[in-house]
């Protein structure tokens, strides 16, 4: 158990998560001072450590051009907001974060744009989140960045803070060496990443990726998993993140949440059960995945009376043209897969865009026969593991994209080309038919490799490689 400090705005001997989202959102009345804990999993995964050693938390406040938000304390934890003016949320959110980084590190799904005027703020921002977090910091605390809007902290802090351990961790991919080497300033990114003590990825490819661009971009030596940089030694290594597996598990036996799956199998009237659930971005397929879908109902051995597809479109960004463009197309073709394949009643394509409860999400994921996670390039996708973890009678059929992290984990999946319309096609076919046998077989092992490694062990890992270092 670590012990307090006097100072109301320090912690020590904890943790400090710095994060680009806070771990509260306002409650839905929306009073100044009203927070709860949100819902994404960084959060589950890192509240239990906080709460229980004392920690804090420095992340945006998700507004833009707002007043700043004070220093607050929630369930034990030290939040230090950070706010961005309008400006920064166009240039470092919207622009380097998310019109740079964003692309490129997905491999170039879209032009990435390279702009000095993105760039600065980028810089500053990362700055102001280094202070904060030098402030927030004590002396025997171990500091966690996360995340590709704040790959400059690592560095900045250590100046700031030499003494400091400091760990960082990218939660999407890292790219191969030759698109990593576009960015004009490749050389400042990775030698602040190089700050950190331990600097972590979801696969050993990326990790591979990141060792060698620092060797060829900057004055680091040393091995894949082991560089030296500025006099200090960098632990290079993948952490595939997870899910609260017990969390998911437990929700999925929650008598309450099996009669909604139930009462929501029955208004599909009997028809097999297509599931997407997805961020509404461009890196996660879901247009090719849509006329994937088209695909099947033209071969003509499933209709709309047979099958469903429903995707649930989580919107996202919105400010960002690209995912503006994006909800445009794939709400077109929603239209003409049902314009054409209606039969009698029965539309093909569910589309809700917005997010669910918690609760009915795992309603749904229990319903449902098949789950198609299919991204482009996805550091992980933890969508893949809640609904395998849901599957309390080990059935239901995996889809999963070969280029999605979680593919290296959940080798029973069926996996697929992303890009592959026909194949994707196929093993729609394919997941429909399965045999129960097959299904039980492919869903047993799937559980079971989701089970070994929860969330809370991903913490855990990542937080002992860096007391070691
Ligand atoms: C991805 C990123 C996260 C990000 C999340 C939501 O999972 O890795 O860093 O927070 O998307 O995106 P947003 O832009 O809304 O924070």
């Amino acid at each position: 158990m670590a012990k307090r400090t006097t100072n109301p705005n320090k912690t020590d001997g904890g943790l400090v998560v710095i994060a680009n989202r806070m771990p509260v959102r306002r409650t839905a009345k929306n009073k100044p001072g009203e927070w709860e804990t949100s819902p994404g999993g960084l959060v589950t995964a890192l509240s239990p450590m906080l709460r229980e050693r004392g920690g804090g938390w420095v992340g945006w406040d998700g507004a833009a051009g707002r007043k700043a938000v004070p220093p607050f304390l929630h369930e034990n934890i030290r939040i230090r907001p950070v706010s961005l003016s309008a400006k920064e949320f166009d240039t470092f959110y919207a622009g380097f974060a998310n019109k740079t980084l964003w692309p490129l590190y997905h491999d170039s799904i879209r032009e990435p744009q390279f702009h000095r005027r993105w760039w600065w703020p980028y810089h500053r921002v990362n700055e102001r989140f280094a202070d904060a977090a030098a402030q927030v910091a004590g002396k025997d605390d171990l500091v966690w960045v996360h995340d590709y809007q704040l790959q400059l902290v690592p560095g900045m802090l250590r100046e700031r803070r030499p003494e400091t351990r400091i760990g960082f961790f990218l939660h999407i991919p890292f790219p191969p060496e030759e698109l990593f080497a576009k960015i004009p300033w490749r050389t400042p990114i990775l030698e602040a990443m190089l700050g950190a003590d331990v600097v972590g990825f979801q696969t050993r490819l990326a990790a591979q990726n990141f060792s060698r661009a620092a060797r060829r971009f900057t004055d680091a030596r040393g091995s894949d998993r082991l560089l030296r940089f500025a006099g200090r030694r960098v632990v290079v290594d993948a952490f595939p993140i997870s899910i609260d597996v017990n969390l998911y598990e437990g929700m999925a036996r929650d008598p309450e949440i099996a009669v909604e799956a139930e009462r929501f199998r029955a208004s599909m009237n009997g028809r097999r059960i297509i599931l997407c659930v997805d961020r509404l971005d461009y890196t996660k397929g879901i247009d090719i995945r849509l006329r994937a879908f088209e695909e099947l109902l033209s071969r003509g051995r499933y209709t709309a009376e047979d099958c469903v597809l429903i995707q649930i479109a989580v919107p996202t960004r919105e400010s960002v043209d690209d995912y503006a463009e994006l909800r445009d197309d794939v709400e077109r073709l929603v239209g003409r897969i049902n314009g054409t394949h209606s039969v009698k009643q029965h539309v093909p394509v569910h589309y809700i865009y917005g997010g669910l409860p918690t609760r009915d999400l795992i309603a749904r994921y229990c319903a449902a026969d098949v789950m198609m996670v299919t991204p482009f390039r996805d550091g992980m996708n933890l969508v893949a593991k809640e609904y395998c973890m849901t599957r309390i009678r080990q059935d239901g059929v995996l889809v999963l994209s070969e280029f999605a992290g979680a593919a290296l984990e959940l080798k029973q999946a069926l996996l697929v080309n992303p890009f592959d319309v026909d194949g994707i096609a196929s093993a729609m076919e394919d997941a429909l038919e399965m045999t129960h046998a097959e299904q039980r077989k492919r869903m047993t092992t799937l559980r079971r490799t989701v089970r070994a490694r929860s969330v809370h062990d991903w913490a855990d890992g990542f937080i002992s490689r860096l007391r070691e270092s």
